[in-house]
C-alpha cells in the first residue's frame, strides 16, 4: 500500500513557468486591486472589468507550460498515492500529468452561470458580458472570489487528515480557509515546506527547504525516497 502524499501548492509553484504570484514584488495584487477584480461586489458593480482581468490571465496561462516542479510531482505518483490540493486556478498540474488535482479556488478554464453554480462549462476563450449560460444568466469565471464559500474545503480536509506526508510548495499561507489545511495534518505525518522565502507557518515540526520549487522538489523527492528505503528496510 503506497503512503499518502499531499502536495499543497500556491502561486509560487507556477512562478517558474512565468505566471506572476500575488504577493511577491510585481505580484498581481501590486497591479490590480482585489476589491475591483476578485470579489462578488466587484462582479456586481463592474463585470466587464472582472471578465477582462480573468480573460487576460486565461490568455497568459494558455501560453505557458508546466515546469520541473509540476513534472516531478507527477513522477512521485510512482512511489506515493499523491493528491495535489492547489490554490492555483491554472491547469499546470493537470498538464504535467498529475492524476488527482483538487482546485480550492476554482479553475480558469471553466465558467459557470452566475446564478446556478452547477451549470459549469469548459472554456479556453474570453468570457464576455452578454454571454449567457443555458439558464439565461450571465456566465462568470468558475473561480472562488474573496468572501465566497470554498466548496472543496471539506473534501480537502478529509484528504489531509489521512495523509502520511504533507508538502507546502509556493504559498504565502495568508489566505483562509486554505491556509488552515496544515492544521489538519495528522500528528505522525511528516511536513515539508518549499519556498525561497519561507512564510510564517507556525509549525515547529515542519521540514524547511528554502529553495525555488524546481530545485526544492528534487531535494524533497530525494529525502522522501531515502525515507521510504529506510522504512522498507525496517519491515
Ligand atoms: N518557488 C517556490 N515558491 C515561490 C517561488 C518559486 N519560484 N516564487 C515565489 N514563491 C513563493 C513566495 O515566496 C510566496 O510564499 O510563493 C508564495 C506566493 O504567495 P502568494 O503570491 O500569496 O500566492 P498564494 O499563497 O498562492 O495566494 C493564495 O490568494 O490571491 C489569492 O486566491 C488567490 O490562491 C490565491 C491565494
Amino acid at each position: 500500500m503506497k503512503k499518502k502524499l499531499v502536495i499543497f501548492s500556491g502561486a509560487g509553484i507556477s512562478a517558474e513557468s512565468g505566471i506572476p504570484t500575488f504577493r511577491d514584488q510585481n505580484g498581481i495584487w501590486e497591479t490590480h486591486r482585489i476589491e475591483e477584480v476578485a470579489t462578488p461586489q466587484a462582479w456586481a458593480s463592474n463585470p466587464k472589468l472582472v471578465l477582462k482581468f480573468y480573460n487576460e490571465r486565461r490568455r497568459k496561462i494558455l501560453k505557458v507550460n508546466p515546469n520541473k516542479a509540476h513534472l516531478e510531482i507527477k513522477k512521485l505518483e510512482e512511489f506515493f498515492e499523491v493528491v495535489v490540493i492547489t490554490q492555483n486556478i491554472d491547469d499546470l498540474h493537470e498538464r504535467a500529468g498529475s492524476k488527482n488535482v483538487l482546485h480550492l479556488h476554482g479553475e480558469i478554464f471553466k465558467m459557470r452561470s452566475e446564478k446556478n453554480s452547477n451549470l459549469v462549462y469548459p472554456t479556453k476563450n474570453d468570457i464576455k458580458v452578454g454571454q449567457l449560460a443555458e439558464d439565461g444568466e450571465q456566465l462568470r469565471p468558475h473561480i472562488v472570489w474573496f468572501f465566497e464559500e470554498v466548496p472543496m474545503m471539506e473534501k480537502a480536509i478529509e484528504i489531509v487528515k489521512q495523509c502520511d506526508y504533507f508538502v507546502v510548495i509556493g504559498s504565502s499561507l495568508v489566505v483562509y480557509p486554505a491556509a488552515s489545511l496544515i492544521s489538519y495534518v495528522p500528528q505522525n505525518a511528516l511536513k515539508f515546506i518549499i519556498d525561497p522565502q519561507i512564510p510564517n507557518h507556525g509549525d515547529k515540526d515542519i521540514f524547511v527547504i528554502q529553495k525555488p520549487a524546481t530545485e526544492g522538489i528534487i531535494e524533497l523527492a530525494t529525502k522522501l525516497k531515502k525515507l521510504m528505503t529506510k522504512l522498507s528496510l525496517l519491515k
